[in-house]
């Protein structure tokens, strides 16, 4: 990929587009528009896109359409879906087709972000040779890998548990483990990472010892989690993605957390924190490190004292 990456959106509904060109322009993504199918493919007749976002349900062409005329025609962009109904029936129908990962719709500004980061990073990715990535991946656990992958290769329905298992033996899931999963289960690159992002419970990079979980679905989008948000990457350190660097704690943000009577709602690990507020969040976090946001708090004090 030379110069900034180059993305279409194609969606019926022209506040999609414009909002992730306002979100995505403003990170340095060079981003157009196509209002429909027919459009997209005119314009992905003209030039070349490194990534494509598409809507499902459009009139005339719809996405699946599109979608299986880029696989033909431009097998080298990479695609996703932007969907506010993700039934597992289209969804299943994209991912055969080899998409990447999915947007929710609406989806707020660090999901597309981090959606997008990805993608990048997957389309750029398929261009290295495999020797620099089999270096970062340690013989005994490749062997570990090659034994679980043999044990569940002739069964049906093993990617989920395979991914599972290989989880646990490396702690994540990066390309290399990718490649060596798909190579051994016989099935193509994409569909395992399709799944790979997909699932909230899988990660693409290392987490640190406790995993939080802050969503960011509409219900706890709606009750306020962005100030939780704020609050935790404020005294972590870190942004949505990363690990502080004491490798104590990882932040992810998913799309629902299955508990949304509860939000605006976190997870630590496997429990559950609902009904948050950006204090309630800190206090929770300090539990598991009381040396968190120290020095802030300090501050804090120290300026009420001089206020009282
Ligand atoms: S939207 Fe947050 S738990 Fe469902």
């Amino acid at each position: 990929m030379s110069g900034e990456p180059k993305i279409l959106v194609v969606d019926d509904e022209i506040v999609v587009i414009k909002s992730a060109q306002r979100v995505l322009g403003s990170e340095g993504y060079d981003v157009e528009g196509a209002l429909g199918g027919r459009e997209a493919i005119l314009k992905l007749e003209q030039g070349n896109y490194d990534l494509v976002f598409t809507d499902l349900k459009m009139p005339e062409v719809d996405g699946i359409t599109l979608i299986r005329w880029i696989k033909k025609s431009k097998p080298s962009t990479g695609i996703l879906i932007i969907t506010g109904y993700p039934s597992q029936d289209t969804i299943k129908e994209a991912l055969d087709l080899g998409i990447i990962d999915y947007v929710p719709k609406p989806f707020t500004p660090s999901v597309l972000l981090d959606v997008t980061k990805r993608a990048v990073a997957w389309v750029e990715g398929k261009k290295p040779e495999e020797k620099k990535v089999s270096e970062e991946f340690p013989p005994a656990m490749a062997a570990e890998l090659d034994r679980v992958i043999e044990q569940y290769k002739s069964r049906p329905g093993s990617l989920i548990p395979v991914l599972q298992r290989a989880q646990e033996i490396v702690g994540y899931l990066p390309p290399v483990v990718q490649k060596r999963i798909s190579k051994g289960l016989n099935m193509p690159d994409a569909e395992v990472h399709s799944v790979v992002s997909f699932y909230s419970f899988f990660t693409m990079k290392p987490r640190g010892d406790h995993n939080i979980r802050v969503c960011i679905g509409t219900a706890c989008y709606v009750k306020g989690i962005d100030k939780v948000v704020h609050k935790i990457k404020e005294n972590l350190k870190i942004d949505i993605g990363e690990t502080t660097e004491s490798r104590k704690f990882s932040l992810e943000g998913v799309r629902c957390l299955g508990a949304c009577g509860l939000a605006p709602v976190m997870m630590i690990d496997q429990e559950t924190y609902g009904a948050l507020t950006a204090s309630k969040a800190l206090s929770v976090i300090r539990e598991y490190d009381p040396t968190v946001g120290e020095a802030a708090s300090a501050q804090e004090e120290e300026l009420a004292e001089k206020e009282g």
